[in-house]
């Protein structure tokens, strides 16, 4: 039984504003086993089952978050998994009033007859695994697709990113997810700004057109987007203004005031990094909710100083919490340092 499509619009319009509401941001914690199992190798701990309910308790427990996140990606083993004290994990993050989403792709694999680039797999089975996403407590849902500078990007990869975003969007959107649309153009590299933005604007340019095409509802998606920066590698460094600059360009250009919010990745930016480009980009009024969906620049302190100890379960806590409240006031464009 599915149910019709635009039977969720009320409902998908309204998880999309309390999502983007202000002072407050996503928590991206769904790392699949395998990258999480890179983040608990860091601090010497085995990628088990336990070990990561531990640390996902740690984050979705720390009293008080729901003041600066307002809805946190889970992979599927914590969208169905308790805390170690035996509550649902969803039932946690409900009574801290934050909306639990999912993240919905199955990764990225190569992409055939490309420059050695990939593709994001997902769509088979998607509408199902979207309702039962839901019957779980879901409310929105994230694709994370990548297109990297670097190898190209190659006109393939690109309309194939694009595309995939546009046919998951809708199909989240049918099932009652709000989607939020990544395509994330990877860091890495040696380019300079200017072609960063050359190759975002293009980037999402095909991104709303095939989302237009397959018919996807703007109010009811959430973008996640990569800031407009020098490759990781480039010699000349941008301050947060120059990021701030060429980003709300990009924005401006390419994205439709119908969409409610901009949440975006700290792709291997530092937590302070992050935050200062957040702030710099709400120095004056937008018209999107421009604001966060961070794993790695909100997690990174957080998971060092736990370290797998009990004891430093508040420590590790407060250091998120520390994250948190930074990037809220980001969000608001008062972040001081
Ligand atoms: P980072 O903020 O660590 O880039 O991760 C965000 C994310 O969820 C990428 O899909």
């Amino acid at each position: 039984f599915t149910v019709r499509a635009g039977s969720y619009s009320d409902e998908l319009v309204k998880t999309a504003k309390s999502v983007a509401s202000p002072g407050r941001g996503i928590l991206a914690m769904d790392e699949s086993n395998a990258t999480c199992g890179k983040r608990l190798a860091s601090i010497g701990l085995e990628n088990t089952e336990a070990n990561r309910q531990a640390y996902r308790t740690l984050l979705v427990a720390a009293p008080g978050l729901g003041q600066y996140i307002s809805g946190a990606i889970l992979f599927e083993e914590t969208l169905y998994q308790s805390t170690t004290d035996g509550k649902k994990i969803v039932d946690v993050l409900v009574e801290q009033n934050i909306m639990p989403g999912i993240k919905v792709d199955k990764g990225l694999v190569p992409l055939v007859g490309s420059n050695n680039e990939s593709w994001c797999q997902g769509l088979d089975g998607l509408a199902s695994r979207c309702a039962a996403y839901y019957q779980q407590g879901a409310r929105f849902a994230k694709w994370r697709t990548v297109v990297s500078i670097p190898n190209g990007p190659s006109a393939l990869a690109v309309k194939e990113a694009a595309w995939g975003l546009a046919r998951y969007a809708a199909i989240a959107q049918d099932n009652g997810l709000v989607p939020i649309v990544e395509p994330e153009i990877l860091l890495d590299g040696e380019h300079g700004i200017e072609r960063t933005f050359e190759v975002s604007q293009n980037v999402w340019a095909e991104v709303f057109f095939y989302l237009a095409e397959n018919n996807v509802m703007f109010e009811g998606i959430l973008l996640k987007p990569s800031m407009v920066t020098p490759g990781a590698e480039c010699k000349e460094k941008a301050t947060p203004e120059q990021v701030a600059e060429y980003t709300l360009k990009l924005l401006h250009r390419r994205i439709p005031p119908a969409v409610p919010g901009i949440m975006f990745l700290s792709g291997g930016q530092s937590e302070v990094e992050a935050t200062q480009n957040l702030n710099a980009m709400n120095q004056s009024p937008n018209p999107w909710h421009v604001s966060f969906s961070y794993a790695r620049a909100l997690q990174n302190t957080c998971l060092k100083t736990w370290g797998g100890r009990q004891e430093n379960v508040k420590a590790a806590q407060d250091a998120l919490l520390t994250r948190a409240k930074a990037n809220s006031l980001a969000q608001l464009g008062k972040y001081t340092g």
